[in-house]
């Protein structure tokens, strides 16, 4: 694969390919560092929207493994803008070895890709946020040694991080439920790309308005924010909607005892989860984040031929 843009192109083993690396190089890290795999090698990061955790985890691996990278502010690019998409991914291809990109429409990272003779990475679009949805298997993973048979709840806007978590789990033999508000349900066709991977996997796909009934007896319980980011002219109509979908400790203890609470982060605390939950035993938010590092690290090496 030349690209990392969603997680729906990736096959099951491909997925798990980068997660066991991802592990490797994680363990590494974590005993001393890592070998120089990208020794030379330089990123330049696309940002048409804020982040944290997407910046800083590429920078860091990418230090981490000798190599480097450039952030670009959305002021300073104008992608599509002060310069098409296509001039842009053609002028960066000749800089640097790889391109990571945050955008608004998905339609803009795929013509990046389009355009660029080096991979591109998908750092966050209205579709999908596929870097996270690896780290959250990562983090499944841990927790439970596999994400087979695992039930997976969603509570909340059918939303970029849903439909990456939809795909990972289905393909990767999760049973996926989604508590979603009547107009903020899943796209259907991500849906059907859905149950697709879920038929060839032997997981199950469960659609409902109701939280109570998506978590019960539920092994992972997870949340995003009520307005992404591009939807901020929407938030008070959203807030008006939502609060019957916060993650709060009522709802935590409808789920089976072992169940453990995830949120890609930055959390609303007080809206979508309370700070009793995210800061409670059952949380994994900071972990969840801090694996981030590891798997962007994978993918990093993995699409440059490096491990
Ligand atoms: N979860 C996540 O992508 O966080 P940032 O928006 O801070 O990068
Ligand atoms: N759904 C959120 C995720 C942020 C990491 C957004 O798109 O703003």
């Amino acid at each position: 694969m030349k690209d990392f843009l969603a997680i729906a192109d990736y096959s099951a083993e491909q997925i798990q390919d980068l997660l066991e690396l991802a592990a490797r190089l994680k363990k590494e890290w974590l005993a001393g560092g890592n070998p120089p795999l990208l020794k030379g090698k330089t990123m330049a990061m696309i940002f048409q929207k804020p982040s944290l955790r997407t910046r800083v985890s590429f920078d860091m691996a990418m230090r981490h493994l000798g190599g480097d990278a450039l952030y670009l502010s959305p002021q300073e690019i104008g992608l599509g803008k002060r310069e098409s998409i296509a001039d842009v991914a053609r002028v960066l291809s000749g800089y640097v070895d790889i391109l990571m990109a945050r955008v608004f429409d998905h339609e803009h990272i795929l013509e990046l890709a389009r355009w660029s003779s080096i991979p591109v990475i998908n750092g966050l679009s209205d579709y999908n946020h596929p870097c996270q949805a690896l780290a959250d298997a990562m983090t499944i993973q841990e927790n439970f040694g596999t994400l087979k048979g695992i039930t997976v709840s969603y509570v909340g806007d059918g939303n970029n991080v849903a439909v990456s978590l939809l795909h990972i789990c289905s393909k990767l033999g999760a049973h996926f439920r989604i508590a979603s508000p009547q107009g903020y349900t899943l796209d259907p066709q991500a849906v059907e790309l859905g149950r697709r991977f879920a038929q060839e996997s032997g997981s199950e796909i469960f659609l409902t308005n109701d939280p109570h009934e998506a978590v019960k007896g539920a092994q992972v319980i997870y949340t995003d924010t009520w307005t992404s980011m591009g939807q901020e002219e929407e938030a008070r109509q959203r807030e008006a909607v939502f609060p019957p979908y916060q993650v709060n400790a009522a709802l935590v203890r409808e789920a089976a005892p072992e169940a453990i609470v995830m949120h890609c982060l930055p959390a609303h605390r007080g809206q979508e989860i309370t700070d009793e939950v995210a800061d409670g035993p059952q949380s994994r938010l900071f972990p969840q984040a801090h694996n981030r590092l590891h798997a962007q690290k994978a993918i990093v090496a993995r699409l440059l031929g490096a491990a």
